[in-house]
Order: structure tokens, then sequence, then C-alpha cells
């Protein structure tokens, strides 16, 4: 290995004693294959294959805690005790490849697909007429809390090392911190501390299953997005109040949604600053920070680890290109990360059918590597 590529494979002990081998991770990526009822599929297997080799931690993809809130056609899900001994296999075939495996748990609110949910019924925060989609209920949203915890339990009990809580990307627990879709006026709405409540309680139901086990050494994570482009969105403001309230709770780690590492703040502090830096120095070292967004080369990734804006930098696309690609960085061969999927290849990369079509007819938009913001 090139010696300038070295800190890439410092270890990193997180708060619960868990040793993560390495500074590099593997972002959570659906990949559109898992059977029609969740469960792990051939092609699935076929996409984990050496997908996860090298990488201290793999964030398995959005895994659907409900029936309504599935948001994606072959999504798998975790709703009841049927789907242990799928979630034990790819448990398994992760940590085989020697990577501390976490299974992200999900729930797509408004995004969910109306032919994939019963009765076509799509919830969120509040009603999105235009949408067709209504707001939860009270019960509706307790149950919902409780469906995390369950899935968060039944990964525990499937072997994975750890869950992460997906509060990122617009999706339900985004849906109700954010003004733009919460016009609630019950105790899940309201002001900034009433709209955190739910992603709040999701977190310490999950964090309360670790205690019931008594398992410390299971890892917790949650995702998050800083800022939403409407003008009663999410700003920066909004995200450091939720970081304080996030990095005051037991996790190990928190994971920040971005495109672009390298982003500064648009709106709610100076846009000088790195959303990154800003949000690392509220956490304080109580918790890791993963960074992720355009990371592809080896360079991309050294620059990125010693910015000191992340303890943990995590890479999406890339590995979709090129699974177990630190391998390549170890075994000096970095030049041949590939920067783009081969429309060629036979084995389309490993990808189940359904991504291969999106990716190469354009559909889902193929982040290339991107510079820094200076
Ligand atoms: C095909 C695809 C699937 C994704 N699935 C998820 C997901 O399940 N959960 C999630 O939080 N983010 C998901 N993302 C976002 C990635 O985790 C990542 O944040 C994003 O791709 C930016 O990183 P990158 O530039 O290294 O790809 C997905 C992205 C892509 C391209």
């Amino acid at each position: 290995m090139n010696e300038k590529y070295a800190s890439l494979f410092d270890s990193l002990t997180l708060n619960n004693g868990v040793v993560l081998k390495n500074r590099l991770a593997v972002a959570p990526l659906t990949e559109f294959g898992s059977n029609p009822d969740g469960t792990i599929s051939d092609e699935d297997r076929a996409y984990y294959r050496g997908r996860a080799e090298g990488y201290g931690l793999f964030i398995a993809p959005a895994n659907c805690v409900a029936p309504a809130g599935k948001a994606f056609w072959g999504q798998p899900c975790s709703w009841g005790e049927e789907y242990l001994e799928s979630l034990r296999e790819t448990a398994s075939i992760i940590k085989a490849q020697g990577a501390v495996a976490v299974l992200q748990i999900h729930h797509g609110g408004d995004q969910a697909i109306k032919e994939l949910i019963p009765n076509g019924d799509a919830v969120s925060a509040s009603d999105e007429p235009e949408r067709g989609v209504r707001a939860m209920t009270g019960d509706e949203v307790e149950a919902t809390v409780k469906a995390f915890a369950d899935a968060a339990d039944l990964a525990l009990r499937a072997g994975y090392d750890g869950v992460e809580i997906h509060g990122a990307n617009q999706y339900l627990l985004q849906q109700f911190y954010s003004a733009h879709t919460n016009k609630r006026t019950d105790r899940w709405g309201g002001a900034r501390e009433k709209r955190m409540a739910f992603p709040l309680a999701v977190a310490d139901a999950v964090l309360e299953v670790r205690e019931k086990h008594n398992r410390p050494d299971f890892v917790i994570g949650y995702r998050f997005s800083p800022e939403e482009p409407w003008d009663d969105g999410l700003t920066m403001e909004d995200t450091y109040a939720l970081v304080d309230e996030l990095a005051k709770r037991p996790f190990q780690y928190l994971h920040m949604s971005q495109k672009n590492f390298w982003m500064h703040v648009r709106r709610g502090d100076s846009t000088e600053k790195s959303r990154l830096l800003e949000v690392r120095k509220r956490i304080a070292g109580r918790m890791a920070l993963i960074g992720v967004g355009g990371l592809w080369t080896a360079d991309d990734l050294v620059k990125a680890r010693e910015s000191g804006y992340a303890d943990l930098v995590a890479q999406g696309c890339a590995v979709l290109v090129n699974p177990g690609l630190p391998k390549l960085i170890e075994e000096g061969r970095e030049g041949e990360i590939e920067l783009a999927p081969d429309p060629a290849r036979a084995d389309r990369h490993g990808l189940p059918k359904r991504l291969w079509d999106m990716s190469v007819s354009g559909v889902l938009p193929w982040l290339p590597p991107v510079k820094k913001v200076e």
C-alpha cells in the first residue's frame, strides 16, 4: 500500500468498545433486488458477495419496518418473526467478510409506493391531499415507534452488530421534524421541540431494545439530512438542535447524509462553514460522526479522512461499481478504481437487474466524483 493512504486503515474504537478495523464505511444502498415479500433473494446474495470486503463498517440498505412504509420495489423488510431467517442470512454474509454489520431501519412515509402498501394508504406527519397522503393518527404514530423498536429487536436477534435509524433523505422521521411537512397541532407537531418528538421517541425506543437485551456492544447510529431546500424546511439551526438532543443519548455514531462531503452551510449559520465540521464540533467527541458524499478515489478518501471533519468516511456509488474497494487501496491498485458503471460489463458489477437498468438508462442519478467546495 502507498503510505499516504495509511490513515484510512487506522482502527476506530466506538464509545461502547466495539472496534472498527478501519475508517472506511459502506453507506446504506438500496439495491431493489429483494423478493416481493422483502426477504433475501439470489440477486441480493450476488450483490452482497464481496461488497463488504475491506470495510470497517457496512450499513445494510434501508429495511422497511412497517407495511405502510415500503418506498422501493425490491426493498428488504423486517416487520415480524417471519423475517428473522432472512435477516440472519444477510447479517452472516456481511460479517463473514470482516465488516461490522449494521442494518438501516426505515419507514418511507409520504414516499411509500402506493402499489406496495396495504390499500395504497400512504401516511405522513400531515395530510398532503395533492399526493393522496394522510396524517397518521396518534395511535399510528405510537405503533410506528414500536415498529422501529421491533425491527431493531429482530436485527439484534438475527446477529446484526447494530442498527442505524434512518432519519434522513426526507423519509418519515424527517417528515415529522420538518415544518415543511409537519403541520400537526398535537404532541407530535408545532414548535421545533415538538416536531422532534417523534424522531426522538423512535431513538429512545430503539436504545431501550439494547437495554432490554443487555447488549451494550450493539451499535446504534442515527442518520439525518442537514438542510432542506424549502423556505419553511430544515436549516442548519434545526440540525444543530437535533444533533444536540441526539448527542445526549448513548448512540455510537451520527451519520450526516449529503451528496458532497465538503458542503458548506446554506441556511441557519455562516455559509463559510463546513456543515460536517460544525456538527462534529457540537458532538464534541461523545460519539463518532460519519461523512459521505462523492468520495470515490483513494485520494478523495484520504483527503476527507485527514480533514478532521468526520471519524469515518463512507462511500455509496463507488461501492456499487467497485465491490470491496479498500482491498484495491491496500494492494496498491487504487488506480484500478472505476469511476462509473461500465454498461458493457456482463456481470453488471454484481448489481440486481432493476438497479442496473436504472443505472444504465440514467433513471438513477449516478453521482460523479465531486470536487472540494472551497
Ligand atoms: C442506488 C442508491 C441507493 C441508496 N439507498 C439508500 C438507502 O437505502 N438509505 C440511505 O440512507 N441512503 C441511500 N442512498 C444514499 C447513499 O447512502 C449516499 O448517501 C449517497 O449515494 C451519497 O454518497 P456517494 O456520493 O458516495 O454515492 C442511496 C443512494 C443510491 C445511489
